[in-house]
Order: C-alpha cells, then structure tokens, then sequence
C-alpha cells in the first residue's frame, strides 16, 4: 500500500511507515495513493463479518503484508459481534460497541496495536494520543501488557465521563494518563506539538493512536460494509448513513468504504452544537467557534483533523461535497431523542442520539436508514438516568472499573510539562 502526505504530496510512505509515524511532515496526514475498488460486491455482502472484513482490508494491504498476515490481523482484531438493531420500519441503528470496551473505537484500536506488535520489529515505541473519550479506553485496553510499548494518554480534565475516565486511568502498568486542564483541541495541540519536536520524537520513538493513524480508519471500513450487508438482508434496501462525528475518522472510513464501491444513498454527518462542518457544508466557509461541552462530549471538537481527507476522498472519487448532509443537533433535542428513542424501546446513549436524531429529520418516506450507535449506553449512565429517570444497570466491565482508583497525573496545557513527564515515565 502506497500513501502519501496531503499537506507535501511529494512524500510518500508506505503502510508500515504510516502507521509507525502517524503523520507526515508539518503534521501532514497520510492518505492512499490508490483507493482500491472491489469487484463483486453482491458476493461480498453475502459471505461473515470477518471473511468479509479479511477481503476488504486484503484489498488494501496483501500486496504489502501478504495475504495469512493479513488475515490474522483481522482475525484477532475482530473478535466481537456487529449487530444492527431494529428501532422502526425505516430506522436501525449499527451496534459498534459490543467490543470490550463497549464503543467503536475497539475496531480501529484493536486492529492498530495488531499491526503494530507485527511489525515494529522490536523497537521500543510510545504511543502518545488524545482523546475527547472513548479513544482512550479502546486504545489502553488494546495496548495494555504489550512488550515494548508505552501508552501515555491525554484527555480534558473534566469533561469526560466519570466511567469514561475508570475505563483508561486505573490500568497502571504500560499504561499512564494525564487529565489537561483544557479542552480536547487543547490536548490534540500538544500531541502534535510532541510529535513535532523531532529531538523527542526521535528519541521515545512516538506514534499517535489516533483517529488520524491510517490502520485504524482501514478497520472501521469493516463495520459499514456489515451494516450496508445487513440492511439489504433485512429489507432490501441500500441505507443512508447518519454517522455521529466530532473528529470525523468515522465518516472518512465511511466514505472510504463507499469509494470502493459500497452503495450507500447519502452519509449524513450528524455533530452537537460545535457544528463547524455542517456550517461548513452549508455555506462553505470554515469557521470553527470555540469548543462548547456538551452531553455528547467525545464530538466536543470544532476543528475536526480529519476533515483533510474527507474533502481529498471526495476529490478522488468524485463525491461533490455537497452530497455530505451536514446536521447540527442541539443539547434539547439530543435530549429530546434520547426520549424518544427511550419510548420506542431502544436504549442509545447522546452520540448515538444524535446521529438517530439526524437520520430521522433527512429520511424520505421511501428510504431506510442506518445510524451509528457508537457507545454502550451504560458509559454515560449518569446523563441517561437524568435524562430519563432511570438507574441503569452497569455491565460488569464498567462495574469494576468503576471500582478502581484513577492513577492521572494533572497538568495545565503547557508543552514542557508535557514533555518533562513523557522524558521522565520512560
Ligand atoms: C461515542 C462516540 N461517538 C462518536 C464519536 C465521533 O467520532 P469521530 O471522532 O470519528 O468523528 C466519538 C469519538 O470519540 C465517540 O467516542
């Protein structure tokens, strides 16, 4: 798999490379020379998640990897079950959180850490990332024990859910946390900050799990060809896609399946009120406001890093950008939805809220739809049971986190402090 940097189209890597750097130069992200196409794709929505997930991630990566390789990743990286749910005759939502730790992000973390413990060939590596919520959970679960890897995660104090937190900041070990006094931009900045100065990149050997890392947007390909298979399955139909999106590496994998050839009506890019990109769709100046905290806070982000490639992916394939719904959905009717969803029997924490919300006011009364139900909604039990006045039950992984103490380090949003406890925690 060829790649190259978006911001200097002259540098280009391959996946290994990409997925051990990150980013490119001058915070570049990397992005495929070639999308591949997929031929047949009747035959493929037929055949099991993981076959299926083994042919679509091959197309990517054989060439590179080798074809049993591949098919291992897959295989131990995929190990959960992708449901799609029935709420109405045109509504579903697509379970991504039946992962251990209970939301979507367990697809492109799982398959990251695969890709790394295969092919960093024993060199110490630091995975330095940020995250609004959920990332954090998915990345220390996948990487925790790994030899050789030090995981360091930062997240806005205050502004994540307490179970949220438990999830990531009680493991000890390999891995350590730190609580930003600022919000999610804040701690994105200071990522990038590290990964730019060379002399610590170079020498605590630093990767970013995030969003904009390229294996994980190759895994959450997978998902949506199983919503798209199983949608047709049940009622024939080719679904528009609501997708809840803060830094939009949801979407951008979405898009990605459907350039190579995954039918899809139309994506909805569903977002709360920091509502830079349907703004932007709308009257096509980028205008990021200031971050606002919202009950849906792992899509509090107003500068979203990987819009880049959604705009490259439409260029490439010849998406005109205005076929993206853009739909901002305020903390009322988030609320409003939760209700509403609550009454027709279906249980969704504020992301998956808001991309049901959205998908609800763009459908026709001729088509079907799928929204993105992107996390358990136990993780944010405290905002569910106040919103419909109930006490959920916990499952057992988060019981027991819950139980446990949070080992984060505090820091004001400076970089030497930053880099003095990456220095130091080596
Ligand atoms: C539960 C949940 N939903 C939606 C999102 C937004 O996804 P993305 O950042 O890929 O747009 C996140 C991101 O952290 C999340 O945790």
């Amino acid at each position: 798999m060829q790649l190259y940097n978006l911001k200097h189209p002259e540098e280009h890597t391959t996946f290994a490379q990409a997925l051990k750097q990150g980013l490119g130069r001058d915070r570049g992200l990397f992005f495929p020379a070639v999308i591949p196409r997929l031929e047949g794709i009747n035959e493929l929505l037929q055949i099991p998640f993981v076959e299926r997930s083994q042919k679509i991630l091959g197309a990517w990566l054989n060439d590179e990897l080798g074809i049993e390789r591949v098919k291992r990743l897959v295989n131990n990286a995929f190990t959960f079950p992708v449901p799609v749910v029935k709420v109405d005759e045109r509504l579903f939502a697509l379970e991504l959180f039946h992962g251990p730790t209970l939301a979507f992000k367990d697809f492109g973390a799982r398959f990251m850490a695969q890709c790394l413990s295969e092919l960093a060939e024993n060199e110490p590596i630091t995975i330095l990332t940020a995250t609004s919520g959920d990332t954090g959970a998915a990345v220390a679960d996948a990487f925790y024990g790994l030899n050789n890897i030090n995981v360091v995660i930062l997240y806005p104090e205050n502004k994540i859910s307490t179970l949220q937190e438990k999830m990531f900041c009680t493991l000890g070990g390999n891995i350590h946390t730190i609580a930003v006094s600022s919000d999610f931009d804040t701690c994105q900045n200071l990522v990038k900050q590290a990964f730019d100065d060379e002399t610590l990149n170079k020498s605590l050997h630093l990767n970013s799990a995030n969003s904009i890392n390229i294996s994980r947007l190759l895994a959450q390909i997978c998902y949506y060809f199983e919503g798209a298979a199983e949608l047709q399955r049940v009622t024939g139909s080719v679904p528009v896609i609501s997708v809840p999106s803060g830094n939009f590496g949801n979407l951008t994998a979405g898009l990605l399946a459907h350039a190579m050839g995954l039918p899809v009506k139309r994506f909805i890019a569903a977002t709360n009120s920091n509502d830079t990109v349907p703004r932007y769709l709308q009257n096509s100046i980028w205008e990021p406001h200031k971050t606002v905290a919202t009950i849906s806070n792992a899509m509090d982000v107003s500068e979203p890093s990987n819009w880049p490639r959604v705009e490259a992916i439409c260029k490439v394939a010849g998406l005109p950008l205005a076929s993206i719904e853009g739909r901002a959905v305020s903390e009322d009717i988030t609320a409003m939805s939760i209700k509403e969803l609550y009454r027709a029997g279906y249980l969704a924490d504020p992301h998956t809220a808001i991309s049901a919300q959205a998908l609800r006011q763009s459908l026709q009364e001729d088509e079907t739809g799928l929204f993105m139900a992107t996390a358990h909604p136990a993780k944010f039990k405290d905002r569910i049971d106040r919103v419909l006045n109930t006490d959920l039950d916990l499952p057992p992984r988060l019981s027991d986190a819950a139980k446990k103490k949070n080992l984060s380090e505090r820091i004001p949003p400076e970089f030497e402090r930053l880099k003095s406890y990456l220095v130091q925690c080596q």
